[in-house]
């Protein structure tokens, strides 16, 4: 296959009876550009690229002759917006997408044959900050990958007679600043309409004469590669539901539904009037616009009016999670028809669709699949409106089994595993977030860092390719060996360690009901996993000799655990039900005591009123336990548990995502702590995965990976 070429395919079928169809309809695909056919230069500003505004990029060109066809090869160091003689190249947002830019960066490749004519055109390109230079991570942190934006174009034209003609970004290029003031994905946009530089992408645009020359950059270091997640697009639109006057006297408007992207707002008023929109995601009990819980994002985006006409505004280089926005500064009366919510995310075909006759049974659903939306936004991110929206590793691993049955994940995680792959330390370890933007030795925590087997492993059972396995499969093999190497007599008890995150624990805890459960007790369990999941991909690959291997070391860490964590009757030093789940599900125990067992984890579970007291680690194998264990009554009295700690607690005071804490919102209405409560955290939302395989019964036959063959078994509570 070529560099730059399109083919063409047809597939026909042949029976075992001899008969054969006829050949499909063509299909096509394109070929990326190999790095040897840039030619294009990056361009930047001149001098240092210190403003906070957009640059907007400009060249005009003419083409001579017919086209035939034409592609553009896109990428930018922050986020692009590219147009050709005024109209954008494509209906997606975010390009070129977040990967771990120091490695590798992608690139898109655009058919822009209808959007170029012979004669006169114009590429015109703006450019915001995105991951690459805004603000991520924590405390601050900006330029994190780079102080410099950048652009890199190149359009490959093919005319009717067989010629062709390249246009490139190049020293000719010429750029100013726009309308767009400043533009952080955490902090909002502020667009000033005055600014609006009135055909500036489009011909006959003369005022460029006194535009500045850009600057160009070397090239880096790190390697272009072709675009391989789902694009960004719009989805869902909200009509505002009301607008309101909150007790503090507030202009607040509720959409009815969590979502992350944008507020789409019509306004007219006099030129300089300035319209801020604030973005919450809950009220106070009181009624009042909350915004404490976003930390230190501002969340927030400003429109400068400029002129007394009707205009349109949504930013170009934010996303927002929000279920209300805060208008201030409306010139007249703001209606519900002036705003409308656009969700943004990953373009995932839906692919399972899961309701039943018990309403909250069916919200908790919903809430499930828009967590799953407003997180799958190029990359899986924790949550998506405070200072944070980053690739937490943990709450990817518990959500991806939910996240498969939900929509076609593969490309998004096939993506976000070269990441995972690309971040890992050369000694193994997995960072906490991927892409990594904490320090690189900020990793190795138990149920965390084991994403590197967990996600490889779910996709391939999820979609049967085994080609994730094959390049994951070193990543996977690195991981394990770096638990070995800190291990000690087979036990992983060092470190730092998350352990079950955000598990049940009172507050005046007289009575010893928290939860907790020995985090080094659970590092051994992951350790197993891990390691299993290996054995399963060795064989899978053929790999009879790592095979043998890790079954033997597996052998020997459940021997480990057993030893230090288990007394001969066969009680865990942790009482807790996340310990009895995770020595269950890894098959820690030894046959004959893993009933035992289950019962010790009804008991408890009974114990505290059929409720889960479970965290992050605990909570993605809870009632799976349960099932296959033979107490399916038990996981249902879970799943249909309605007060805290529950699935449907929150569900019953109004959520409309998955809340990050069980209790995100109290019985009494007060919130939890801000630092650390976010209403939009799929990680909960992991018991979609046991919805689909026990209550629908669901399930692809084990050794018959991606569905090859079903079994459909429900099994109704
Ligand atoms: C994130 C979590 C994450 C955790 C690590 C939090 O700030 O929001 O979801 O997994 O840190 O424990």
């Amino acid at each position: 296959l070529q560099s730059k070429k399109r083919y063409y395919w047809q597939v026909r079928v042949k029976d075992n009876h001899g008969n054969t169809s006829a050949w499909s309809e063509p299909g096509l695909f394109q070929m990326g550009i190999a790095p040897a056919d840039w030619t294009a230069k990056w361009i930047t500003v001149a001098g240092k690229d210190s403003s906070a505004r957009s640059p907007l990029f400009r060249k005009e060109f003419s083409l001579q002759k017919k086209v035939k066809s034409a592609i553009a090869y896109i990428t930018a160091k922050g986020l692009y917006e590219a147009n050709i003689n005024g109209q954008r190249v494509s209906d997606t947002y975010f390009a070129p997408g977040w990967t771990s830019y120091k490695d590798h960066l992608q690139y898109q490749v655009y058919d822009v044959t209808t959007a170029l004519k012979s004669g006169a055109n114009v590429l015109g390109v703006s450019l915001g900050n995105g991951w690459y230079k805004g603000r991520i991570g924590f405390g601050n942190q900006h330029n994190f990958y780079g102080d410099t934006r950048g652009l890199l174009m190149q359009v490959e034209v093919e005319y009717t007679d067989g010629t062709k003609q390249t246009k490139n970004t190049d020293e000719s290029w010429k750029y100013t600043y726009g309308p767009i003031m400043a533009s952080d994905i955490y902090d909002g946009e502020i667009y000033d309409a005055r600014m609006e530089i009135a055909g500036w992408n489009n011909t006959g645009f003369k005022e460029d004469a006194a535009w500045i020359s850009v600057g160009t950059m070397e090239k880096g270091t790190e390697k272009l590669v072709a675009m391989s997640g789902p694009p960004v697009r719009k989805h869902e639109q909200f009509k505002a539901l009301k607008v309101f006057k909150t007790p503090a006297g507030e202009t607040v408007v509720d959409f009815g539904q969590n979502l992350v992207g944008w507020v789409m707002l019509k306004a007219k008023g006099a030129a300089g009037t300035k319209i801020i929109l604030s973005h919450a995601e809950v009220l106070t009990k009181e009624g009042n616009f909350y915004t404490v819980n976003l930390r230190s994002a501002k969340a927030q985006d400003t429109y400068i009016l400029k002129e007394n006409t009707e205009q349109v505004f949504e930013p170009h280089f934010t996303f927002q999670g929000f279920r209300y926005v805060k208008v201030e500064g409306y010139p007249g009366e703001l209606k519900t028809e002036d705003l409308t919510a656009v969700a943004v995310y990953s373009d995932m075909e839906t692919t399972g669709k899961f309701s039943t006759s018990n309403a909250m049974l069916n919200q908790l659903q919903h809430n499930i699949q828009w967590g799953q939306k407003g997180n799958f936004v190029d990359v899986p991110t924790d949550c998506p409106q405070r200072d944070e929206r980053l690739g937490w590793t943990g709450d990817a691993e518990a959500f991806a089994n939910s996240a498969a049955y939900n929509m076609d994940v593969a490309g998004f995680f096939t993506k976000w595993l070269k990441d995972v792959k690309t971040d890992q330390q050369p000694n193994g370890l997995i960072p906490h977030v991927i892409p990594n933007v904490l320090g690189p030795n900020d990793g190795a925590s138990a149920g965390w860092a084991d994403v590197s087997t967990i996600i490889p492993w779910d996709m391939y059972v999820a979609y049967g390719d085994r080609r994730i396995l094959e390049t994951q499969y070193e990543s996977m093999q690195k991981w394990v060996g770096y638990i070995s190497s800190v291990a000690k007599n087979n036990l992983w008890n060092s470190g730092f360690h998350f352990g079950d995150w955000l598990f049940y624990r009172p507050n005046d805890d007289n009575d010893g009901r928290a939860a907790v459960t020995d985090k080094y007790l659970i590092a051994q369990t992951f350790y197993a996993h891990s390691t299993q999941l290996l054995i399963n991909a060795a064989k899978v690959l053929g790999k009879q000799d790592d095979v043998a291997k890790y079954t033997a070391l597996l052998a020997e860490i459940k021997a480990a655990f057993v030893k230090e964590y288990m007394t001969p009757t066969g009680r865990l030093v942790s009482g807790t039900q996340t310990a009895y789940v995770l020595a269950l599900n890894f098959d820690m125990l030894p046959e004959e005591l893993r009933a035992p067992c289950a019962e010790r984890l009804v008991a408890n579970i009974r114990d505290y009123g059929n409720h889960l007291t479970t965290g992050f680690l605990g909570t993605p194998y809870l009632c799976h336990v349960l099932t296959r264990f033979g107490h399916n009554n038990v996981a249902y009295d879970l799943l249909m548990q309605e007060s805290y700690p529950s699935w449907l607690y929150p569900v019953k005071m109004g959520a409309t995502t998955i809340w990050e804490r069980w209790d995100g919102i109290k019985p009494d209405g007060s919130f939890q702590t801000p630092d650390m409560n976010s209403y939009n955290h799929y990680a909960y939302g992991a018991i979609g995965d046991w919805m689909y395989r026990t209550i629908a019964g669901i399930n692809s036959v084990a050794d018959q990976p991606g569905y090859k063959s079903i079994v459909i078994a429900p099994k109704p509570g």
